[in-house]
Order: C-alpha cells, then sequence, then structure tokens
C-alpha cells in the first residue's frame, strides 16, 4: 500500500485533542467536550482576555491542574516507540504534555503548552510553570502580566510553515484524534506528497476518505495505534 521505500520513511504524526481522550482529557468538539462548557469567545480569544483575563487564566489554571491528574495512554507510548525505530516528527494541537510524559521527543506544539506561561507584552518571554496556577499580578521579569502560552483564536500559529514543510518531506502522515476542524492546522494534510502513505486513526467518520492513498482507522487511538506501530515496524525490519 502506498510508495515503496527504498530507504527507511520519514514519518510526520498530526495528533489533536482525541490522542490524550483516553487519558481522561476532554476533546474540544465531542459530546460534552471542552467547547460545549465553555464559550471560545470568552476563554480562548484576544478579546476574551481583554474583557476578563481573570476567567481565562482560572479556565487555563484548570486544564493545567488536571495534567498533574492524568497520565500517557497506549497512544502516546506507541509513538514514542516508533520514534525508536524511524525518524518520527510530532506535530500537535495538543496543550497537554502527555507526548513528552510518555518518552516521545520531536514534539511541534502548534497551539502552545499549558505548561508555559508568557509575558503578556513580551512573547519571546516564556516560562515554564512550576505550579498549576497562574493569577492576575503574576508578571514576567519586565514587569507585565503573565498569559498563558496558548495560540488563541485569531492568533498567529508560528510554526505552521515549518509543520508544512514537514509534511511536505514525509513518506509517512498520521492523523491521530483531530477533527481537522481548525485551520491553518487542519489544512496541512493537504500538504502531504500525492503518494505519501496516509493512515487516519478516528473512531468518527471523516470528511477526508476521497485523499489518495489514505487508510481510516476507524478505533480509538488507545487500541489501533499500538498495532499498527508495530505493524510498520514489522513491515520494514523484514
Ligand atoms: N481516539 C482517537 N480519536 C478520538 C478519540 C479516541 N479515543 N476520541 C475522540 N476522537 C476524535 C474525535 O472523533 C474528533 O475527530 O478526536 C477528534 C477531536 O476533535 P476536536 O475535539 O475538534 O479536537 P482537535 O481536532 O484537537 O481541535 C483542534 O481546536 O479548539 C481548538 O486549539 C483547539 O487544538 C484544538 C483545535
Amino acid at each position: 500500500m502506498g510508495k515503496n521505500f527504498t530507504k527507511s520513511p520519514r514519518i510526520v504524526v498530526l495528533t489533536g485533542a482525541g490522542i490524550s481522550a483516553e487519558s481522561g482529557i476532554s476533546t474540544f468538539r465531542d459530546q460534552g467536550g471542552l467547547w460545549e462548557k465553555h464559550d471560545i469567545m470568552d476563554v480562548a480569544t484576544p478579546e476574551g482576555w481583554r474583557r476578563n483575563p481573570s476567567l481565562v487564566l482560572e479556565f487555563y489554571n484548570q486544564r493545567r491542574k488536571q495534567l498533574d491528574e492524568v497520565i500517557p495512554n497506549p497512544a502516546h507510548f506507541a509513538l514514542a516507540k516508533l520514534q525508536k525505530h524511524f525518524q518520527v516528527d510530532i506535530i500537535t494541537q495538543n496543550v497537554d504534555d502527555l507526548h513528552e510524559r510518555a518518552g516521545a521527543t520531536n514534539i511541534m506544539h502548534l497551539h502552545g503548552e499549558l505548561r508555559k506561561v508568557r509575558s503578556e507584552k513580551i512573547p519571546s518571554l516564556i516560562y515554564d510553570t512550576k505550579h498549576w496556577e497562574v493569577k492576575l499580578g503574576d508578571t514576567c521579569e519586565r514587569g507585565h502580566q503573565l498569559r498563558p502560552h496558548i495560540v488563541w483564536f485569531g492568533e498567529d500559529v508560528p510554526f505552521i510553515p515549518l509543520a508544512a514543510q514537514m509534511v511536505e518531506n514525509a513518506d509517512i502522515i498520521f492523523v491521530v484524534g483531530t477533527s481537522l476542524n481548525v485551520y491553518p492546522a487542519a489544512g496541512l494534510l493537504y500538504h502531504a506528497q500525492y503518494n505519501a502513505r496516509k493512515i487516519l486513526i478516528d473512531p468518527n467518520e471523516m470528511q477526508v476518505e476521497n485523499i489518495f492513498q489514505l487508510r481510516h482507522f476507524k478505533e480509538k487511538a488507545g487500541d489501533a495505534l499500538p498495532r499498527v506501530v508495530d505493524e510498520l515496524i514489522a513491515e520494514f525490519s523484514a
């Protein structure tokens, strides 16, 4: 299936909230998802931040606090295992740290990271948060308020050009647990080489079935990804 490889394939994995669902972290658009409980405009936009920064800080504090109560699932560990056998870049829309905690590397967080905050006035001043709570009055070294290091709706996604280049150069592309609803991340799949092998893992119907060389495993990531990773390792070690 897909192109024949003379050398070890370059692999890119695009992940979304679905890969962390089995760890207990809500997705955004499933039944009971985050955007059912919170108004995007209030908690994930610059306007919301200007209007009520405490509400925004509290939204991310609660999500950051949850990180201490969840652990990576078999899907995260499967990607860390894949990286032991191939050159694999992980491009994630997730802001959790579960890929890292599963031992994966080469991780690009397109939409930022919960465990980081930054100066609201000097974006280059980025800090790891040791504590889950960030409050009004917590400031950067230059005295400006700290904000979540998250890409909000309407803000630039600085890593997109590099991510697109990685997809263009990939021989195999995994798309795991993303509804492909939010651009520009959702557009990355369309940068893939025509005959690159594309593997979609998502239990729900997706509107991408007509893409050449795409195979859809309609299963949960925690079930399908360990199996698919083992099959790929076997294919190239034969
Ligand atoms: N395994 C695999 N996929 C799953 C699982 C699972 N166990 N559970 C749910 N899914 C799938 C859903 O079918 C859906 O297609 O994960 C996807 C989750 O989609 P969204 O909730 O839209 O999450 P995501 O695509 O990551 O959202 C993208 O939107 O709100 C912004 O910045 C936010 O990064 C986020 C972006």
